[in-house]
């Protein structure tokens, strides 16, 4: 699938859908099933190509993994059970896989490489470099500026304190990783309080580690012991449903299953200041599992807001389809303290710039953020995703109401955190056609 062509649909989106299985949560049960004692087993394993990349990684580094459907078994032996690689790890676009690896494969005693493609290629590495070598981690990254590949030579780690200068769960992930190899306590401070699917899991596999805003300490060494996961849909991808249905009229879509965490939730808070009709109720807690429910969605009016700060932090992912929903709404949208956005995927806030003019809106860029002037009505025109995942999405979205239709290059990328995502969006709106 090189382009897909996105007419403007004929109906509203209705109906009841349950989107793939959170792709944060997935990379970390990978992870964490891989280096606890006893098997582990994962419900409702979304198959993205993120999550396959660091499926195959873990496999490489001598795990036994069984998949049957979105069921999958991880065959933990503890930290011994991971083995050092024959060949270099390819984490293909996915930051997560890699910078987590980095924090978990510091501590181990063999060297390994981490590569990946030419979009995480570019991505800066030096975040989680930096304090991993405080610990006393040897990382070299072979690429320009402190990016991939990373070649590790693994070894003993030493405790520290670290006051991290961005909010970000990967690089906070990664230190965990390597908190749990090292001798005493590590200390994680960040600016904001990023997702916090690792500590949460940690506890649920037996390990400790105590949360104190936006402060997690980590007593090392610690042994995990494997558990059962049962992955909840994954609010991101159900972010692009959620405007849909908001923005095409005569929509009544119920999203079921899907991840309610706090830390993920900015997007339902961002909408609701917009004027969503979203009707959000939580299915009681099982267990250790992360929070979830069932989200219903309206058609609505939607008015201008400003998001920056911790908002979008809780956020961060949602960037592209906002900046769509921001120029369906009425008055002036500010998005800010967002110069993380320009290191992601692609640099959203360049690349969404671009999307947003070529559909007819009017877009200031800022070095931090943008503004966007709604309500816009979408011409329609090609876009160019750039590889992706969250731009083709967003763009999809805007199709559905565009005048002309929207055409979407290299459009298969959607497929890093949502499979299946044009057959979904066709079945709900008959607007998807593959060229
Ligand atoms: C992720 C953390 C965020 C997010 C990314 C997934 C994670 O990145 O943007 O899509 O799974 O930990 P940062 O940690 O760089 O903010």
């Amino acid at each position: 699938m090189s382009s897909v062509r996105i007419a403007r649909a004929g109906a509203g989106l209705r109906g009841a859908v349950e989107v793939p299985g959170d792709k944060s949560i997935a990379h970390r049960a990978l992870m964490l099933g891989s280096i606890a004692d006893g098997d582990t087993i994962l419900h409702g394993f979304p198959g993205g190509a993120d999550n396959l990349a660091t499926l195959a990684a873990c496999r490489q580094l001598g795990v036994q993994i069984d998949e049957r459907g979105s069921e999958i078994r991880i065959h933990g032996r503890g930290w011994r059970g991971v083995a050092q690689p024959t060949r270099t790890l390819d984490c293909g676009n996915s930051g997560t896989t890699m910078r987590l690896l980095a924090g978990l494969l510091a501590g181990r005693p063999f060297a390994s490489r981490l590569d990946g493609d030419a979009s995480l290629r570019h991505r800066p590495m030096r975040r989680v470099l930096d304090p991993l070598g405080k610990m006393g981690a040897n990382i070299r990254a072979e690429g320009a500026a402190g990016s991939a590949p990373l070649a590790i030579d693994g070894g003993v780690l030493h405790p520290a304190t670290h006051e991290l200068a961005v909010a970000s769960a990967q690089v906070k992930s990664a230190l965990i990783l390597a908190a749990l190899q090292a001798e005493g306590e590590t200390i994680i401070a960040e600016p904001a309080r990023s997702r916090d699917h690792t500590e949460r899991m940690i506890r649920a596999f037996g390990g400790r580690l105590e949360v104190q805003g936006q402060r997690v300490a980590v007593f090392g060494p610690q042994q995990l012991r494997g558990t059962s996961v049962v992955l909840p849909g994954d609010l991101s991808s159900a972010a692009f449903l959620i405007v849909a249905a908001l923005v095409v009229p005569g929509s009544d879509l119920e999203l079921r299953s899907v991840g309610l965490n706090p830390t993920r939730t900015g997007i339902l808070d961002v909408l609701a200041a917009m004027g969503a009709d979203l009707e959000v109720s939580h299915t009681p807690a099982a267990g250790s599992d992360e929070p979830r429910g069932t989200i219903r969605v309206r058609s609505a009016a939607l008015r201008g807001t400003r998001i920056a700060g911790e908002m979008l932090v809780r956020a961060i992912d949602e960037f592209p389809i906002l900046c769509i929903a921001a120029a369906c709404a009425t008055g002036r949208t500010e998005f800010a303290d967002a110069a993380e956005l320009r290191v992601k995927e692609s640099d959203r806030i360049a690349t969404m710039t671009e999307v947003l003019r070529t559909l007819g809106a009017s877009v200031e860029e800022r070095p931090d953020g943008l503004i966007v002037e709604g309500p816009v009505g979408f011409g329609g025109g090609r876009i160019a995703s750039g590889g992706d995942h969250r731009v083709a999405m967003a763009a999809t979205v805007a199709g559905l109401i565009s005048r002309t239709g929207v055409t979407i290059e290299d459009a298969a990328c959607a497929d890093v955190s949502f499979p299946g995502f044009y057959d979904t969006v066709a079945r709900l709106t008959a607007g998807a056609e593959p060229t």
